[in-house]
């Protein structure tokens, strides 16, 4: 077989499965983030493969090229789907990591079958890699698998970054299993995270659970055995964009006239709030639709001059949260609009679909506020991908202080979302913002998100790693 020099490692492959009416079955690039960053840093490598689940689908997938890749799928059953993905990474892993916003359930079988899949994706890996390669895992749901590697290939350069946030020891304290996950991440050579904050939870949660010393951003672990000691760097590697996808789409006329067409569709308001997330209980949704109802309620907020338009990204619909969450949110908007809309016209356009990134940023170029109001969010793409689709330097970012976003993005009107009052002060000043005021501080956010794009992000983490890995390689 092929061997790869970068091999990343998700839980998601970076293509979905489109099946046509005919059944005839094709890839598609997936429009997230980590992709289109992965993607730039895989064409920079002589080898690069992606080792990742296909998603949904009762057939084991052999390995194939698209968009250029080698992509090696990790098949999992039903079971495992239901145990390790909708189990132990999202009903126990991310409301645990969110600061339990939602309780987070747990099951010995859920562990059982976490243990299991990181298994395999770590076996694959350790087959593709290149001797003294490098392998990148990324996020909470692969957290076992860089010590599963350095297990059968210590040859290998590894990485794992954490998307998510990483919660403080009090919180973390209570997963169970917690210094197996611990010594998991630990496997690596460096231990990225979204914020500096993130990264001192962890180191404490190392030395305070598993008696390691750390000094500054270098953990020492002890060899077990014959094993020689080793350090691990953990340090924060703010995520980012791909600036020069909006620079490109914010020229296309075709994304322009979608603009105009979106606001004529809207009813031409004098303002339009947006708000874009995946349907998930940490982004606040329901404390925006609180502070906005109220706002319709006492006549702050003109419907018939103001518009409001939530995208809500279809996810995780099998995890019962997530399923509550869908039912609240559209029984409130339900009533909010039922209450204020005027005549053919909602107060709220919902919509619980996906679009592709052209619909995306003309949305964005449409909208005079963005709401992100996240009770806790790793980073929060969706207010950097707003900023870079305004080239015209107007449009406002309402952001919570609750995201990692909000650690760069100093001149957004920074919120606390649990409080709901400053909320809706927040909403109206945005609102009420003179154009200059927004020029001021879209050119700040600006300058900020062109100085650290996911480019930069990527290089920045695997030049630290190559440096850590150097020093760990084993002689062997
Ligand atoms: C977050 C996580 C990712 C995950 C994405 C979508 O951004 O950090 O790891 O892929 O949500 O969630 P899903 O469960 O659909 O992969």
């Amino acid at each position: 077989m092929h061997k790869h020099e970068l091999v990343v490692v998700a839980n998601r492959l970076p293509v979905d499965q489109h099946v046509a009416s005919d059944g005839t079955r094709s890839w598609v690039t997936s429009p997230g983030g980590l992709v289109t960053a992965m993607k730039s840093v895989m064409e920079d490598v002589d080898s690069a493969a992606w080792v990742g689940w296909p998603g949904l689908t009762d057939e084991a997938i052999e390995p194939f090229e698209a968009d250029g890749m080698s992509l090696f799928p990790v098949f999992l059953t039903n079971s495992e789907v239901e145990k390790y993905y909708e189990g132990f990474s999202n009903g126990t892993l991310w409301p645990l990591y969110h600061d339990v916003i939602a309780d987070p359930n747990f099951h010995r079988t859920w562990w059982d079958a976490y243990v299991d899949v990181n298994r395999k994706f770590a076996a694959a890996a350790a087959s593709v890699a290149v001797r003294g390669g490098t392998v990148w895992v990324h996020d909470y749901q692969l957290q076992l698998v860089p010590e599963m590697i350095r297990a059968q290939r210590p040859d290998l350069k590894i990485g794992f970054f954490n998307h998510i946030p990483f919660p403080p020891f009090e919180l973390f304290a209570q997963l169970p299993k917690r210094n197996l996950v611990l010594r998991g991440l630990l496997g690596a050579d460096l231990v990225g995270f979204q914020r500096e904050r993130d990264s001192i939870n962890f180191m404490t949660c190392v030395r305070q659970l598993l008696g390691y010393r750390s000094a500054e951003h270098e953990i020492h672990v002890p060899g077990i055995g014959v094993e020689p000691d080793r350090t691990v760097v953990a340090r924060a590697f703010p995520i980012s964009i791909d600036t020069s996808v909006y620079d490109r789409l914010t020229k296309d006329p075709a994304v322009l006239k979608r603009a105009e067409e979106i606001r004529a569709e809207l009813g031409n308001p004098k303002r339009i709030v947006l708000g874009v997330d995946r349907l998930d209980y940490t982004k606040g949704i329901r404390h925006r639709l609180k502070a906005y109802g109220e706002l319709l309620a006492e006549g702050a907020v003109d419907p018939h001059l103001v518009t409001m338009l939530q995208v809500a990204t279809p996810s995780r619909e099998r995890v019962d949260a997530y399923r509550q969450l869908r039912d609240e949110v559209e029984l409130t908007v339900g009533r909010l609009n039922g209450d204020f809309a005027p005549l053919g016209r909602p107060a709220i356009t919902y919509m619980h679909r996906s679009f592709n990134r052209e619909e995306m940023t003309a949305l964005y170029m449409a909208a005079d506020v963005l709401l992100v109001t996240s009770l806790r969010d790793g980073m929060n793409l969706v207010a950097k991908e707003y900023i870079s689709s305004r080239v015209d330097c107007q449009g406002v970012l309402v952001l919570s202080e609750f995201t990692g976003a909000a650690d760069e993005l100093r001149a957004a009107t920074l919120v606390n979302p649990h409080d709901i009052d400053e909320l809706k002060t927040a909403i109206l000043h945005a609102l009420a913002m003179s154009p200059d005021e927004q020029r001021a501080a879209m050119e700040s956010l600006r300058r900020q998100v062109e100085n650290n794009t996911v480019q930069d992000w990527a290089d920045d983490f695997l030049s630290v790693l190559s440096e850590g890995g150097e020093r760990n390689s084993s002689p062997h």
